[in-house]
């Protein structure tokens, strides 16, 4: 059998829909975040919530009042994917590398930097730009204790995570998984701008759409059958909870509208007849199949529908001198669609989302249901906030 990896070098670009920002559509953007940045630096604020989260109160009213004068072609081009793919590249958001700055060494740092008075005014303008585009596709939010509850995360490879399954790292293959899929407030959209990456690290894609599967093996996925489990960084307190049966697969207008929730690493398969761990061997086979590589330009930004594709990124060798591959990162809640009704029964393990816009009431593109912000501070030793922030054990794509 064909090695997975070299499989992902190859770029596919045909594979993934592709949208232009248009040019006026790019500046408005750019020139909207910087009378925003110029607007909060005259306005009393708290540094913490400011650049530390972006959650400043002040910060958030400034988006979701002016969001609306961007022009149509922002909110049209920021829709979810809309092919079979699952996923969209937009390109031409424009930047330069140099306001960029050096990739920082974590995202501790880049969130500090962001914040710092020399280093803020592109850094922190450039997270106003990731939230003015998040606003435009649907509600964007954060986790608690990821990155410090932050609503634009910064993905980066970090000195001593390499080996990691999460985002800080770089020579281990992040395997593909949905994100959070452990979550009913899992989000349904991701937004992974390219910031730099000057070795074409690839991120990978495969979507539930193209897969192929018998309507038996499809009926024993779509049986609720197993939990999917928190990933090791939320801490050890999930046992507490109980840890209801999922379904892999939801299907239920067909397969073409396909949804999966799929995390092998934390799905405990042994407790799985051998009947269903045949049909899970098989959609892991065939996500492997499908699976496309997305190496990001900067000025590009990924767009990941969570219900229907899955997403990793390829190994590659970190440089640590301030040229690494640098993403910025957004979960986007899209409060028009629709997920099995069964899940609003779910406790998530006690995790909780940071959505202020929905808090806020906010309803610049519709609005939805208020999640509870948690107070108390899960995962705050988690190391790397990350595309992949959890430790695998072992990933479903990786050959010896
Ligand atoms: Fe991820």
């Amino acid at each position: 059998m064909k090695g997975v990896l070299s499989e992902r070098k190859t770029l596919h670009p045909q594979d993934i829909e592709r949208r232009e920002l248009p040019a006026a559509a790019g500046r408005a953007v750019r020139e909207l975040a910087r009378e925003i940045s110029t607007t909060l630096d005259s306005t009393p604020h708290d540094p913490a919530t400011m650049a530390d989260t972006l959650t400043d109160p002040a910060l958030i009213a400034q988006i979701d009042a002016r969001v609306g004068e961007l022009p149509a072609d922002v909110r049209r081009t920021m829709r979810p994917p809309a092919t079979a793919a699952g996923a969209t590249i937009v390109s031409r958001l424009p930047l330069t590398d140099d306001e960029c700055g050096p990739t920082p060494p974590s995202w501790r740092e880049a969130a500090q930097w962001s914040g710092s008075a020399t280093r803020r005014a592109s850094s922190f303008e450039l997270d106003l730009v990731m939230l003015l585009l998040a606003r435009s596709a649907g509600e964007p939010f954060g986790w608690q204790g990821q990155q410090g509850g932050r609503l634009v995360n910064n993905i980066l490879p970090s000195p001593g995570h390499e080996h990691e399954q999460s985002g800080a790292s770089s020579k281990t293959l992040l395997s593909p998984h949905s994100e959070d899929a452990f979550h009913p407030a899992r989000a349904h959209l991701l937004m992974l701008a390219c910031l730099r990456n000057p070795d074409m690290v690839g991120t990978t894609v495969s979507s539930v759409r193209r897969v192929e599967l018998t309507a038996e093996q499809r009926r024993l996925l779509s049986v609720p059958t197993l939990p999917i489990l928190p990933d090791v960084s939320y801490g050890t307190g999930h046992e507490r909870y109980s840890a209801p049966p999922l379904p892999t697969l939801w299907t239920p207008a067909g397969p073409d509208e396909a949804t999966l929730r799929y995390d092998p690493a934390y799905t405990p398969l042994d407790d799985a007849d051998a009947e269903f761990r045949a049909a899970y061997a098989r959609l892991t086979a065939e996500l492997e199949r499908v699976c496309v590589t997305a190496a990001l330009a900067p000025g590009e930004v990924l767009l990941v529908d969570n219900d229907v594709a899955v997403h990793g990124r390829v190994p590659f060798t970190a440089r640590y001198d301030g040229t690494d591959r640098w993403l910025k990162r957004v979960n986007v809640r899209l409060p028009e669609r629709p997920r099995r009704a069964e899940e609003a029964d779910e406790n998530g393990y006690g995790q909780r989302i940071v959505a202020p816009f929905r808090a806020a009431g906010s309803t610049a593109f519709g609005s939805g249901g208020v999640e509870p912000a948690r107070t108390d501070g899960h995962r705050e030793n988690d190391p790397v906030g990350t595309e992949r922030e959890a430790a695998h054990d072992r990933g479903p794509f990786e050959h010896s």
